[in-house]
């Protein structure tokens, strides 16, 4: 877990620090089960994770400081049954690695979902507004309206695509039928059931006077080359991984915008970098990087249009509200009532894998799953 440090006081409801453990050390004690709480993750081999791995039986790690459960530390961790993730996605486990063990690898689905949509809206707003220029002016005592004004769009009119259509990705749709715009695109291997395109469509009638407001696309490149915003929203697997570099990006409308709170390695840095810095996108946002924390050169950190602005870049903390928190920490806990009573009858939306197998097909398309 991340160290909460004074703000672990300053606001109890703070769960998922360090110092709060996701208030789970009472509950965990009473099960007869020793809980070590550590921030100290990195490198693999040398820290107090590796230490621990020979005994571990159940590890709880987080998305937004997360501890990467490799093979090697799988490899060392004898004991280990089950990994629980404290938030939605759990690529940080090597989730192959899980299956050929056996370990059941279980995620609060659904916790923060809301959470990551208002800050996709969010930094979609501030890109298109062009927000972080006109912020800073405002604090260091300018006014040269002009300069912002220069690289500020309306949403209105747009056309927005999302790759991926699961739970984030859909309340993105939901919540960008309110900006009027010009169309709704999604690529995904899954096709969104009827009534979640009818209600979309039919919200799109409501308020803009607009039918037909979503479309599927078949293939990726098609979708880029007609969207003025693109907001990332599957999980990384070996099929997303890497999946927008110079080439994907070349196939994007000139000027376009791009947003990622999927997984930092969905997108190759350097690439989108240079995409914002060479002028062929617009601007870049989301909270999400590889590795984590990031490193202090990381060029997401640095990176600007030739106006100066374009870059939307927060640490990871759109799934961590404190409203998300309370619903991640509950979820852990239910979770592991399930592994302490030995029932193991964990919700079916929140086990990604179990006795050897995918059980869900969020993360890649696969012959069994
Ligand atoms: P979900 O499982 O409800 O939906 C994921 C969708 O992506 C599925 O419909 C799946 O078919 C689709 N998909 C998978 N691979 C794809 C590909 N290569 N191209 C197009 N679509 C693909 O998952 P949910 O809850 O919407 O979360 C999505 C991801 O968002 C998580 O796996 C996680 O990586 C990330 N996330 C980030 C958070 C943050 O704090 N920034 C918090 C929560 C989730």
């Amino acid at each position: 877990m991340y160290e909460g440090k004074d703000h672990a006081q300053d606001e109890p409801k703070l769960l998922g620090c360090l110092e709060n453990e996701l208030g789970v050390r009472e509950f965990v004690e009473s099960h007869g089960y020793e809980l070590v709480s550590t921030a100290d993750k990195d490198p693999v081999g040398s820290s107090e994770v590796d230490q621990h791995l020979e005994d571990v039986e159940i590890m709880i790690t987080t998305p937004f400081f997360p501890a990467y459960i490799t093979r090697e530390r799988i490899a060392s961790a004898p004991n280990l049954k089950l990994c629980v993730t404290a938030g939605v996605g759990s690529d940080h486990v090597d989730l192959d690695a899980a299956n050929e063990r056996k370990i059941t690898v279980a995620e609060v689905t659904g916790s923060n979902v809301v959470s990551v949509a208002e800050h996709v809206m969010m930094t979609i707003l501030n890109l298109v507004r062009n927000f972080v220029p006109a912020h800073e002016q405002a604090v260091s005592g300018g006014w040269d309206i002009a300069a912002v004004a220069k690289d500020t769009y309306d949403l209105e009119d747009k056309v927005v695509a999302t790759v991926g259509a699961g739970r984030i990705g859909y309340r993105v749709l939901e919540r960008l039928v309110a900006f009027n715009p010009k169309k709704l695109l999604y690529f995904d291997y899954q096709d969104l059931p009827q009534a979640a395109v009818d209600k979309l469509n039919a919200a799109s009638k409501l308020f803009n006077n607009k039918d037909n407001i979503v479309e599927r696309v078949e293939k990726l490149e098609d979708m880029l080359g007609q969207a003025d915003v693109v907001t990332i929203n599957c999980p990384l697997h070996e099929g997303s991984k890497g999946l927008f570099n110079k080439k994907t990006i070349s196939h994007m409308k000139d000027g376009a915008w791009l947003v990622n709170t999927a997984r930092g390695a969905i997108c190759v840095e350097q690439d989108v970098a240079d995409a914002v810095e060479l002028g062929k996108l617009r601007g870049y946002g989301g909270d999400v990087w590889y590795p984590q924390p990031a490193p202090d050169n990381h060029p997401w950190r640095t990176f600007r249009n030739k106006y100066g602005g374009g870059n939307a870049m927060t640490p990871h903390v759109s799934g961590t509200s404190l409203d998300a928190q309370a619903r991640y920490a509950a979820g852990v806990e239910e979770i592991l009532t399930q592994y302490f009573d030995k029932t193991y009858n964990y919700a079916p939306q929140n086990v990604i894998v179990i006795d050897g197998d995918y059980a869900t097909k969020a993360y890649g398309q696969r012959e069994k799953k």
